[in-house]
């Protein structure tokens, strides 16, 4: 693939790499590539971050047809870039383009525009323990139409972001607070997907979740709101009398990365993976008495993130006395040594820049 650059003559200050939160900052270049209908995906360049220029009439404006990815960039002790299994990111946006009418970039174009980009930014892969540079391709549609039809114009875009911790209480426990009325997804739609519109209409129940002192919503199923399905950020699994609990990929949960690699490691180290749909019911009781021993969530941005408490219809159950499990750490461990380069890579999940 041809893809163009243009130099910036205005490069920024890196920024504090002792407190850089997450996606608070962004790097000094960025990558698009359009699309139409007569030449496909073409115009692939390198261009100094910025606005981008959209008609108001573009149809992701009124119609949210766009689809995104999260991944990371991490640097190893020995001051090599790598990438933690890449082609998942480029196969789930193809499975999101689909459901979102959106054309699909070949696997092979999307590996090798989120290379390119790297190359060029290599010096923006924070180096304090824990940090990494997050990336986040998009599309969206640019047709300039208010009319409701599958739109013909798309522009992909890669921005790169240096990051830490994506919750303020970094890798400590957080409080989850039980939807029991709104819903984020339903059999048929786009839960699966990773779609901007997924997360606009989560954010009523994360707003009011957070006005009552919790980070995040676990959600329901949509038709009875009976069974768990995941929280707004993340995957969550459950440690439960000894085996793994975590709601199955059957349409309305997004395949996580890291929710994979994770229950691929539980494997390997013998534990009974269950997924399949459990309610919250037996999720409280397990609470309650005492088997429910760890709950954590998985997501590229949160890493492992230990839950260390439940609030359901007024009733709160607390998970190993609100501290981080050892099958938790131990995977929180497990898998960031891997990313970070710091010890072998038994499933070849990496890929060096
Ligand atoms: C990610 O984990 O990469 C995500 O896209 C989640 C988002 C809420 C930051």
């Amino acid at each position: 693939m041809n893809i163009k650059f243009q130099e910036s003559n205005n490069l920024k200050a890196k920024a504090d790499e002792n407190n850089l939160g997450f996606g608070q900052y962004f790097t000094d270049y960025m990558l698009t590539m359009d699309y139409t209908n007569e030449k496909g995906w073409h115009n692939a360049q390198i261009i100094p971050y910025g606005p981008l220029s959209l008609s108001p009439a573009s149809f992701v404006l009124h119609y949210a047809q766009e689809v995104f990815e999260g991944m990371k960039a991490y640097r190893t002790p020995n001051d090599n870039i790598q990438l933690f299994r890449p082609e998942m990111n480029a196969r789930r946006l193809q499975s999101s383009c689909e459901r979102l009418c959106i054309p699909k970039i070949p696997e092979n174009v999307f590996l090798e525009a989120v290379n390119a980009l790297l190359k060029v930014e290599k010096d923006w892969v924070p180096h304090v323990d824990g940090t990494s540079l997050y990336i986040r391709p998009f599309i969206f549609s640019t047709e300039e139409t208010v009319g409701l039809h599958a739109a013909g114009n798309f522009k992909f875009v890669i921005i790169l972001s240096p990051v830490g911790n994506y919750y303020p209480e970094g890798v400590n426990p957080v409080k989850i607070y039980v939807e029991d009325k709104l819903v984020r997804a339903s059999k048929g739609g786009t839960g699966f997907t990773k779609c901007g519109g997924n997360y606009a209409a989560s954010m009523l129940a994360q707003v009011q979740a957070q006005e009552k002192g919790y980070t995040q919503v676990l959600w329901l199923d949509g038709e009875k709101r009976k069974y768990v399905e995941e929280v707004g950020s993340m995957n969550a699994l459950f440690k439960i009398d000894g085996k793994i609990y975590t709601s199955p990929i059957d349409g309305t949960v997004l395949p996580g990365v890291t929710r994979d690699s994770c229950i691929k490691l539980l494997k390997s180290w013998g534990y009974e993976v269950a997924e399949e749909h459990f309610s919250i019911d037996f999720l409280m009781e397990a609470g309650r008495n005492g088997k429910l021993e760890e709950a954590f969530g998985t997501g590229t941005a949160a890493v492992i993130s230990p839950i260390g408490e439940l609030f359901y219809k007024g009733e709160t159950v607390i998970i190993n006395n609100f501290k981080t499990g050892e099958v938790t750490q131990k995977l929180y461990d497990t898998l960031t040594d891997i990313q970070w380069g710091k010890t072998e890579d038994p499933f070849n999940w990496i890929k060096k820049l």
